[in-house]
């Protein structure tokens, strides 16, 4: 089953796909970007943030002075690891924390490594004074004094701000997710016929403008380039500026991708409508459609004068818009320019806006009356007791929905709530403030949260699995650890009875292991690898990343190659995996590679040991069967 929601590909290629959009539209910075070894030596003359050395802090005078200062690496992320003093429950949630610190030391680290890493900083230390500021105003006590600020659930007109020229802006305090909306009713009016729907990130400090996440632009009388009417979309970053303009309809309509299977551009659009009706007509040389004298009139989804209901949904790849009920557009999401970090919505132009909604917000639920809150904590750790299994879920930091949906569910598992097995979801933080203070209060809440000392990118996201490598074997001691996502259904009783069978303790990757991929060479490919990231012509067999295993010598290896900066970085996440074990391989450790064909990582199957791309919902679905003592039966929505 696809679902809009529900990508065709696995996670991991969507690093790809968006990295494939960047090189198309920067060449030039090709090198910075697509190199997976950061190296800040021989990048200096190409990287966007060449004012950061990897020098020991140097004595700033005149710490104003910041547009010209140097900033070490130490001195970024000075912040996020100095001592402070946390509370027990507070130290749950850091247990990774401290070990995180080589990260950034390294040199290897990814495109974008420093700008998460200064930006979780400065994300952190707003953090740390709201929970000391907290903290002494209900005089010691731990406890968070109510909760006035929430996540809101939804947003209408009444929250947004008019501006003088005709447009409006409306705050979302907590980012979108997917399954997140945003719907506009309004007239196209004035006489340019030109309005636009920007999705902004946070304010850079320093910058006049916040990056735009997505501009939609929308031309009735067409442009420079078109008499007719378009729509172009685009992002825009102080660092890269805009991107390559989607327009609808393309330029080249058989370039027209799809995203979320579908299409970047409706194929209707610009096309000939027969009088009076919506469809385009079949423009077939023999028939041609009659018309008397005037132009053939072109389809558009929007007309002025006329009310339109636009809903620009949040999938897993892309924006999808639809127009009146009918998908128009759909725009892939950017390296850095994920949906989680919009923080604003701004409509403006040649538009009466009538209404507008954001819904399925990211909310997180209120604990203090939840009634099952004890059997939702997880069961201490017992540092002296071997662990037969720690599973690693990577998650977002606004994906409240999802993590409790994990809670209620496979976390439920009796060999989870005795401790055999223990589970923790590993979060980067977010820019935005009230995210971290309800990422915070759920850690303190369920102490299931292990937090990165970076911003959440997913650019990054295989600092994620040294991290699970160093929690199930610095932290706890498990004979194996599993990663999955949060959107992962695992059946956790079904991995250890397969792990008894195979039997082995030493060298095993368990999962859906492909041992017959290959780089994408093709530069236009969505997924393309510059032979600078991986030179050889297959990749070593990996496991699809919503669920694999490892056993804890390849795991201990990890951080321990890790810490003497040895591990190549790559950024798909499930592949390093296979990179890192094929290098151990290498060095004479005999490796098992295990294939269960019952995970599953575009989706669910009847029998599945792991389904992937299940929403909070369908979770609750699957483990309801699996209570109900049917067989391992799928959900869909
Ligand atoms: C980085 O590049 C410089 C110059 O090209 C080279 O000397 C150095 O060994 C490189 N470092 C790494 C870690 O690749
Ligand atoms: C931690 O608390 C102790 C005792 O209350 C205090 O002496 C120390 O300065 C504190 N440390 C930090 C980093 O706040
Ligand atoms: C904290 O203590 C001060 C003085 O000891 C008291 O005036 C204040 O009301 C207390 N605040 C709370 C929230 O208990
Ligand atoms: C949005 O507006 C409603 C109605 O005025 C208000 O109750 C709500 O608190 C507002 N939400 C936010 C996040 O400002
Ligand atoms: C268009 O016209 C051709 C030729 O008359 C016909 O074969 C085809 O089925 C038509 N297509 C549609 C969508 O009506
Ligand atoms: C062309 O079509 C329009 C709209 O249907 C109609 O008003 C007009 O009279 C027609 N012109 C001719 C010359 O048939
Ligand atoms: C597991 O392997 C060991 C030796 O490799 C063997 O002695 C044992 O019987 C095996 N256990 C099972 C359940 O197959």
């Amino acid at each position: 089953m696809k679902r809009w929601y529900g990508g065709v590909f696995s996670t991991s290629f969507i690093m790809l796909l968006l990295l494939g959009y960047y090189i198309v539209q920067n060449p030039i910075k090709e090198n910075y970007f697509t190199s997976p070894v950061f190296n800040y030596t021989n990048t200096l003359s190409t990287n966007p943030l060449e004012w950061i050395t990897m020098a020991a802090p140097p004595a700033d005078p005149n710490p104003e002075n910041s547009a010209q200062k140097v900033v070490s690496i130490e001195k970024i992320s000075s912040s996020l690891f100095r001592p402070r003093n946390y509370s027990l429950e507070e130290k749950e949630s850091l247990h990774t924390w401290n070990h995180l610190k080589e990260l950034v030391s390294h040199s290897q680290v990814f495109p974008n490594a420093v700008d998460a890493i200064r930006e979780a900083g400065g994300a952190w230390n707003n953090l740390m004074s709201s929970v000391e500021q907290e903290r002494t105003q209900s005089n010691g006590s731990s406890q968070r004094s109510g909760k006035q600020k929430q996540c809101p659930h939804f947003l209408s007109k009444m929250n947004m701000t008019a501006l003088d020229d005709n447009s409006f802006k409306l705050w979302v305090p907590c980012g979108l997710t997917q399954g997140s909306s945003v719907t506009i009713i309004g007239i196209p009016n004035g006489l340019l016929g030109n309005f636009k729907i920007d999705l902004t990130g946070e304010h850079i400090p320093g910058e006049p403008d916040p990056p735009i996440i997505l501009h939609y632009n929308v031309r009735l009388h067409g442009d420079k380039i078109t008499e007719n009417p378009v729509i172009v979309q685009n992002t825009w970053t102080v660092n890269h500026d805009w991107g390559e303009e989607k327009r609808c309809p393309p330029p080249n309509p058989e370039k027209n991708k799809k995203v979320d299977d579908l299409e970047e551009c409706n194929a209707r659009v610009g096309q000939d409508v027969k009088h009076g009706q919506n469809r385009p007509a079949n423009v077939s040389a023999k028939h041609p459609v009659t018309h008397n004298g005037s132009n053939p009139k072109k389809y558009f989804p929007f007309k002025q004068g006329f009310l339109s209901v636009a809903t620009l949904r949040v999938g897993s790849e892309g924006f999808q818009m639809t127009v009146d009920g009918r998908h128009i557009s759909s725009f892939a999401y950017h390296e850095t320019l994920e949906p989680w970090l919009v923080s604003e919505v701004r409509i403006s132009g040649d538009i009466k806006l009538i209404s507008a909604v954001a819904s399925g917000l990211p909310t997180s639920e209120d604990s203090e009356h939840m009634i099952d809150l004890d059997v939702l904590k997880a069961p201490p750790l017992s540092p002296r007791k071997q662990l037969d299994l720690f599973i690693g879920v990577f998650s977002t930091a606004n994906n409240f929905k999802r993590r409790m949906a994990v809670r209620r569910t496979w976390m439920q598992y009796e060999v989870v709530r005795s401790g055999q097995v223990a589970v923790r979801f590993f979060v980067g933080l977010h820019k935005n403030q009230m995210v971290n203070d309800e990422l915070w209060d759920e850690a303190r809440t369920y102490g299931d949260i292990q937090l990165m000392p970076f911003i959440d990118y997913y650019s990054i996201i295989t600092w994620k699995t040294i991290a699970i490598c160093i929690f199930g074997t610095e932290v706890v001691s498990s004979k194996f650890v599993m990663k999955t996502d949060d959107d992962a259904f695992v059946r956790v009783d079904e991995i250890l009875t397969s792990l008894k069978s195979v039997n082995v303790t030493r060298g095993l990757l368990y999962g859906l292991i492909n041992s017959d991929s290959h780089p994408h060479r093709d530069p236009d490919s969505k997924w393309y690898i510059s032979p600078e990231e991986w030179s050889e012509e297959t990749y070593p067999p990996w496991a699809h990343g919503p669920g694999y295993v490892v056993s804890s010598d390849i795991a201990k290896a990890i951080y321990k190659n890790h810490k003497k900066g040895h591990l190549k970085m790559f950024k798909l996440e499930d592949v390093a995996m296979g990179i890192w074990i094929a290098d151990m391989k290498k060095k004479g450790l005999e490796v098992r590679y295990e294939k269960d064909e019952r995970i599953f990582n575009e989706g669910c199957k009847d029998g599945y040991v792991v389904a992937h791309y299940q929403s909070p919902r369908e979770m609750l679905c699957l483990w309801q069967k699996l209570q109900e003592g049917k067989r391992a039966a799928c959900c869909s929505d």
